[in-house]
């Protein structure tokens, strides 16, 4: 299939340009765009046959369900029987953003769509290009990540381009994902709100506005096999880079003193390794190459730099990837759920 690249300016629509993608999406075809969070693979949620070719496209598993996105809350009547009082505050509070909320699906809405479940996760995401899209569509757009399955998550067009062209009707090219890590997925259909996916809405984020939330136990114990993740999503292997990847957790002073001893391991046996660290760590391990995730002082952008920094290895011939765990607090939750999978849990515990 022949994919046709459409380039739009986020500062200076073209609205002819946004028509063609969006008469693509009505039509029943896929087509990538750019969101705040990463770039989606769009097609209309509420046409089977259109949905099959996103699963198809990214070689997904059919139990891993999509999100909606929506263009203004009326759109939630399409997919929802009905809005609780948390959701509003909620989508008051950060919608449209980073924010994805699962509720009780209606039966307009395909079972391809979620899975087979019964709830349904939506979203409004704030990028002015994704927006657009979805309004000019006229429907509810679902759109995971644009990536193959199994691959980190593309935050600039040319990692679309390098994962799905040829695959898919058409890629809508803009600037790069401001935030750079998939949206916070937050269960509402339980009595307390569970987050089951942390993202860029930090749980101290949504606790300021509803009170005390749960997040999925599954997500913590990363050790535990038997607990499966209520996301279905949550339980493949994720973000993996063609290199192995090793998370060092600790002290920054433990963790550059680990690092240095498994890098003489490792070269000893003749393996290449990159470092995957922040400044402050790499200013202190010479000779071995490194991509920075920039400074430890600016946590947000160490969690934008995450998927590119990974993917830009995969350019490389590397064999083992270090990189430098950080503290869950904040966004840092969200990092280091990517960066656990993208490890598939290979965790040094450096103190
Ligand atoms: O930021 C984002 O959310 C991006 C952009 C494109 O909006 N989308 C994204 O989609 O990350 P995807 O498909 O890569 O991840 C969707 C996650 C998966 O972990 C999936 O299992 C979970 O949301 N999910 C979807 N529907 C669900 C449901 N009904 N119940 C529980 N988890 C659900
Ligand atoms: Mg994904």
């Amino acid at each position: 299939m022949k994919t046709k690249i459409i380039n739009i300016d986020s500062k200076n629509i073209d609205i002819e340009k946004i028509k063609e993608a969006a008469s693509l999406l009505t039509n029943g075809e896929v087509v990538a765009f750019p969101t705040e969070t990463v770039y989606g693979l769009g097609a209309n949620a509420l046409d089977e046959s259109a949905i099959k070719k996103i699963f198809l496209a990214k070689g997904r598993p059919s139990d891993n369900p999509l999100i909606v996105h929506i263009n203004s809350k009326n759109e939630l009547d399409k997919l929802v029987n009905f809005v609780p009082s948390i959701a509003e505050k909620l989508m008051d509070a950060f919608w449209p953003g980073p924010l994805t909320l699962i509720f009780e699906k209606n039966s307009n809405v395909p079972k391809i769509v979620t899975g087979g479940l019964e709830t349904i996760a939506v979203r409004m995401p704030s990028h002015i290009v994704a927006r657009k899209i979805i309004e000019y569509s006229l429907v509810p757009i679902a759109a995971p990540s644009a990536n193959i399955s199994g691959k980190p998550s593309p935050t600039m067009c040319e990692h679309v381009i390098h994962d799905l062209d040829g695959k898919i009707a058409s890629i809508v090219c803009s600037d790069s994902s401001s935030i750079g890590l998939e949206s916070t997925v937050l269960d509402i259909t339980g009595e307390v709100p569970m987050i089951l996916r942390p993202g860029g809405i930090t749980k101290e984020m949504i606790e300021s506005i509803v009170g005390r939330i749960l997040i999925d136990p599954a997500i913590k114990k990363k050790h535990d096999q038997n607990l499966i993740a209520k996301s279905p999503g949550m339980k493949y292997r994720h973000y993996s880079p063609k290199a192995d990847v090793i998370v060092f957790n600790g002290s920054k002073k433990n963790i550059v003193k680990k690092m240095k001893i498994e890098l003489e391991n490792y070269l000893k046996k003749g393996k290449k390794v990159g470092l995957m660290c922040t400044e402050e760590i790499l200013s202190q391990i010479n000779d071995v190459f490194s991509i920075s995730l920039g400074s430890i002082k600016d946590m947000d952008l160490v969690g934008n730099k995450l998927f590119y920094v990974l993917r830009e290895f995969d350019k490389l011939d590397i064999d083992i990837i270090f990189a430098e765990g950080f503290s869950e607090e904040g966004i840092g939750s969200a990092i280091m759920n990517r960066l656990n999978k993208s490890a598939g849990n290979n965790i040094i515990n450096c103190d």
